[in-house]
């Protein structure tokens, strides 16, 4: 047992079962024991991200950014709220490049660093240290209350938002709580915790086949409609894997799509060593959609991470992948990296981007101009 799991047995054993929901809130962010309370040094054992591989994937980001500001009308400031920005190292990467590549987008920028988690705070603020001092850069553990002109964006936040889960059985919904019996945390099946799960699954026309198991993500429809309800003109771009609900739902998931991660393995079992993996479930884009649409955000494109970064490379043949004085041998291990991001088998097709929109003008976004509008 890690300590987290005595405190959570403990509770279950005082107020009864937990839902999916708590119990995965506790394990990623509980202050002390949670996996996203931890030293950074851990992760790298578990899995890696995009913002790992290359600066590549931020400066091509950050010439998103910069045409998302063009499209605004250039305005004196344009805000950009990074959430669930870790140890700072995407937001860096993306300072770095505006500040010396596209120095008029950089003037107007203010970085917002949103992280949840006070030891990569620490971090990030140490990793941002020359930004923050140019008055462009600040760390936050919340997003802020008003963006006037900006975007709101994250990579791999949203698959790290606490889920409930559900299965249909006999043709109705029924709620998979976390139990604690015989020594061991184990499911238990009840009646559903909250009618808003009645209320996801109708919104977005899902229905499950009976013994479907599923997930529903509320905090996510949360996250979105709080983040629309800031934003007063300008963008919100979604990175993470995960796909719209007619897939995500189909017969190929039958068992949902939480996964525990440690070691770099993938595995179903979520009650082991609670605090010390990391648990995800796959992003549904079809929820960010409808809740973002009910809180005026119109969508721009979903597409994936390869066609995006292609799409945004391509215009000077990537010369953004390589340094200043950089070697044959270190240009040869970008290609290979970048390969990694957009390849299909890599990370390419697994990651989407989902660009959201509010009173911005409808011209087109570079990194969606692989795929049709859908507006
Ligand atoms: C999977 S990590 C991704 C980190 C980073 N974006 C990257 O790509 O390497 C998810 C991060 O989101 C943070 N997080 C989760 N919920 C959050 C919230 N509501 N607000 C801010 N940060 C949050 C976690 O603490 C964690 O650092």
């Amino acid at each position: 047992m890690t300590p987290l799991a005595e405190l959570l047995a403990d509770r279950i054993r005082r107020y009864g079962p937990l839902t999916f929901a708590d119990y995965m809130r506790e394990c990623l962010y509980h202050p002390t024991h949670g996996y996203y309370s931890k030293a950074e040094a851990k992760r790298f054992a578990d899995y890696y991200t995009s913002v790992d591989l290359h600066p590549i994937f931020g400066r091509l980001l950050a010439r998103q950014f910069a045409e998302m500001w063009e499209n605004l009308g250039r305005p004196e400031k344009f805000t950009l709220v990074e959430a669930g920005a870790g140890v700072g190292r995407l937001a860096s990467h993306i300072l770095d490049f505006s500040a010396s590549k596209l120095s008029d987008f950089y003037r107007a920028l203010d970085y917002v660093a949103v992280e949840r988690s006070a030891s990569r705070r620490e971090q990030t603020a140490g990793c941002l240290k020359r930004h923050a001092e140019a008055g462009h850069a600040i760390v936050s553990a919340e997003i802020p209350l008003h963006v006037s002109a900006g975007c709101f964006f994250s990579n791999e936040l949203v698959d790290a938002l606490p889920v409930h889960r559900v299965v249909l059985l006999g043709g109705a919904p029924k709620e998979i709580f976390v139990g604690f019996a015989d020594g061991r945390f184990a499911d238990h099946i009840a009646e559903l915790s909250t009618c808003a799960i009645t209320e996801y699954f109708a919104a977005q026309e899902i229905t499950l086949c009976d013994g479907q198991q599923a997930e529903s993500g509320l905090e996510a429809c949360d996250w979105i409609t709080e983040v629309a309800r800031r934003l007063e003109r300008g963008y919100v771009l979604t990175i993470d894997y995960g796909h719209r609900a007619a897939e995500l739902f189909d017969h190929h998931h039958m068992r949902g799509t939480l996964l525990a991660y440690q070691d770099h393995r993938a595995t179903e079992n979520y009650y082991a060593s609670p605090g010390q993996q990391d648990l995800t479930a796959h992003v549904n884009f079809t929820a960010l959609e409808t809740w973002g649409k009910r809180s005026g955000l119109q969508t721009s494109g979903l597409t994936s991470q390869t066609a995006f970064l292609l799409a945004l490379g391509q215009g000077n043949e990537f010369a953004d992948l390589y340094d200043e004085g950089q070697g044959e041998a270190e240009g040869t291990k970008a290609r290979l990296q970048l390969k990694t991001l957009i390849h299909p088998e890599g990370m390419g097709e697994r990651f989407q981007v989902l660009i959201q929109q509010k009173g911005a003008s409808g011209a087109r976004l570079t990194g969606l101009s692989g795929i049709e509008p859908r507006i």
